[in-house]
């Protein structure tokens, strides 16, 4: 019996989900020895543990690996959801690398996982020597929650902390590379085993997030009507000649330059010129250069707001930042962009040092790819919604979809690497059908998907549900997704537009009114996959599924738990959320 999945939405307390995912958990017993069996008799056993959405900490897993090869070790590299708590509670020497995701929480891989291990009745770990490294974003409230979480889990159980762990914000490589580097001679120490030659670094590829590939815009197309309340654009982005691949299901990962005005417009706010050179990563560049190329300049983060409350000496944002209120925080923040703050208090200088002292480094920004490689090598389609909105008496601009948009041109140069998404793939059983569920720009990586299945010839069955605000403008990819239907690439479609009508209809509704066949086609193997919005559709999606099980499979809320949480283990559901 696999450990039971808790739908996200279903009426359990924290301390239920964590309770029922321990029992079952803990009805397990897979022997580890079985693994271990081929180890050789004086290489340690190190389990390199990773929780991960995207695949950072899945590759910093594979880095720590080598790492430890070369000290004698014997790495074994294991996702969360391939490990039982009985299995990890017989673990003596664990790393665990772990990002975050949703609002503190842990990445789908790890959460069956942590639910067991959370639970009152794990067992203790007292053998157990472990660190953790987390991976997170500053920029959200809970930083590098769930490695916090199971560092400090972990040391309750009676775990023993032998490195500290470290906590990485989006510039993950370095600290990475420096807790590798320090962690795996600590599990080294005291075995029996031999210092490998040189310690030969893993291959990279020549492209990554430190060395972007400059690619060429070729396409730059409105999918949305002129009329319709969003815009939606389709990109196609030139990767000839560079060497690089992709697999239907990864992420693009762009870096953006930030818009001249607004560049211009904060300028003057903190009342400099723009010329002023200031030293950047040792290079001496004008301030407005600076702010266009390297540093976050829309959305404020924490440091800056403070600052900006300290010398403004506004009531209300100082209460707001002392309230610990992280609620009506996000509140008072949403659609406010820096270049509102300044405007807010027009009294407020700063010189260009300090200014930039007080920013963030300007990020990459993912999108899910809407082509699949093989059908198309030589470039890379992006469905990418244009971040545009009126606030506080401005019109504002997403950073990175808005460069993409207003920006490039064919002769700008489009910085750009790729995060593969190993789990978020066409099933490599051709026959076995595929149910896709993807709202708005959800589509993407379906639109990636049923090419991919064409170019196969795949016989498996797909079906899709699509939607978005109003048919009649923005039913995006419309000509297309009808041409795989009477390719029969397509077997079923399932739109729901949520302002055709007074009432919302969404996806899950229309997933709802299908409950019976959609239960059939899981019968069948088949795969159940969602992209989109992580904080409301996903979840809403997910009890959708959970319901849909135990309406038709006619389960008990434990059975259609379980049934869920297989599907999970199986990497038949699978989830790119945003
Ligand atoms: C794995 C992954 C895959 C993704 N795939 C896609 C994809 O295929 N297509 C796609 O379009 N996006 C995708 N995204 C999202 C994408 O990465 C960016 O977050 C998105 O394009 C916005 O970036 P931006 O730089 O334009 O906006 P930013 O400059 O980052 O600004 C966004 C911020 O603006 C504010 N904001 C946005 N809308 C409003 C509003 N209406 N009112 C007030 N404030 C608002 C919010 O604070 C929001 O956080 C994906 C994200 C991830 C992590
Ligand atoms: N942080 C946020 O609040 C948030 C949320 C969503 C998207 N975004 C960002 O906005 C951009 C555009 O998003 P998008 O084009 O992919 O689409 P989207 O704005 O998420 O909307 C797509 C469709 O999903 C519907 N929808 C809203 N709530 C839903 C729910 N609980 N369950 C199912 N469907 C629901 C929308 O309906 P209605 O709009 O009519 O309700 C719309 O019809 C992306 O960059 C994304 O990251 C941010
Ligand atoms: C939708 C979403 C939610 C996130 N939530 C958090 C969060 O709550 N806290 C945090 O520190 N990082 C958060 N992150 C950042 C990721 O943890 C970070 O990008 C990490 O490097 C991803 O690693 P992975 O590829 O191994 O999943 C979030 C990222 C996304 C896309």
């Amino acid at each position: 019996m696999k450990a039971p999945y808790i739908p996200e939405n279903a009426p359990y307390s924290d301390t239920q989900r964590a309770w029922l995912g321990g029992f079952f958990a803990g009805m397990h017993s897979h022997m580890l020895q079985t693994e271990n069996a081929g180890a050789a008799a004086d290489a340690r056993v190190i389990y390199i543990l990773y929780g991960t959405q995207t695949g950072n900490s899945e590759s910093v897993a594979n880095d720590a690996a080598n790492v430890a090869k070369t000290h004698g070790l014997k790495p074994m590299v294991k996702s969360m959801d391939d490990i039982e708590l009985s299995q990890l509670a017989e673990m003596e020497y664990v790393l665990i690398i772990t990002s975050t995701y949703g609002e503190g929480e842990m990445p789908d891989n790890a959460q069956i996982l942590w639910d067991a291990v959370s639970a009152n009745d794990a067992p203790r770990l007292e053998n157990m020597k472990y660190s953790v490294l987390a991976l997170g974003d500053t920029s959200y409230d809970q930083f590098c929650q769930a490695g916090i979480d199971w560092d400090h889990r972990l040391e309750d159980l009676g775990a023993k902390r032998i490195f500290d762990r470290i906590d990485c914000d989006v510039d993950f490589e370095e600290p990475a590379e420096q807790w590798v580097s320090e962690v795996i001679p600590l599990m080294a120490d005291g075995a029996a085993t031999v210092v490998l030659g040189s310690s030969s670094k893993p291959e990279k590829p020549s492209y990554n997030r430190k060395n972007p590939y400059p690619a060429k815009m070729l396409v730059n197309r409105l999918l949305t009507a002129e009329n319709s309340s969003k815009e939606t654009r389709h990109y196609e982005i030139s990767i000839a000649g560079s060497g690089l691949s992709y697999e239907a299901g990864d992420a693009l990962c762009v870096f953006p330059s930030n818009c001249p005005q607004l560049v211009a417009d904060i300028v003057k706010a903190i009342g400099c010129q723009g010329d002023e050179d200031e030293p950047v990563n040792g290079e001496l560049m004008p301030l407005s250069e600076a702010l266009r190329t390297r540093f976050e300049i829309k959305t404020p983060n924490k440091e800056l707001l403070q600052e900006i409350a300290n010398r403004s000496g506004d009531q209300e944002l100082n209460n707001l930042l002392e309230s610990d209120d992280k609620d009506k925080l996000a509140d008072y923040l949403w659609g406010r962009d820096i270049l509102d703050l300044l405007l807010q208090f027009p009294e407020m200088e700063f010189s260009a040092a300090e200014f930039l002292s007080l920013l963030k480094p300007l990020q990459h920004r993912a999108y899910s790819i809407s082509s699949s490689g093989k059908m198309y090598p030589d470039t890379v389609h992006l469905t990418v919604a244009s971040v545009r909105y009126h606030a506080h008496g401005r019109d504002h601009k997403g950073v990175c979809s808005t460069f993409l948009a207003d920006l490039v041109d064919e002769n700008t140069p489009v910085p750009v690497f790729f995060t593969p998404n190993k789990v978020f793939r066409v099933p490599e059983d051709d026959s076995l059908p595929m149910i896709m569920v993807g709202p708005g720009t959800g589509i993407a990586p379906f639109r990636a998907f049923l090419q991919e299945r064409e170019f196969r010839q795949a016989s498996g069955k797909n079906w899709l549900f699509f939607g978005d605000r109003n048919a009649a403008t923005d039913f995006i990819y419309k000509d297309e997704l009808e041409l795989m239907q009477e390719k029969g690439i397509l077997n079923r479609l399932d739109l729901a537009f949520s302002r055709d009508q007074e009432e919302k209809i969404y996806v899950q509704d229309r997933m709802r009114e299908h409950g019976e066949e959609l239960f059939a086609w899981l019968e069948q193997g088949g795969y159940f996959f969602v992209c989109g919005d992580a904080y409301r559709m996903a979840k809403d999606v997910d009890k959708a599924l959970f319901d849909i099980i135990a309406e038709h499979g006619k389960m008990s809320v434990i059975e259609a738990a379980n049934y869920v949480s297989n599907l999970k283990k199986e990497k038949r559901y699978v989830r790119d959320v945003y």
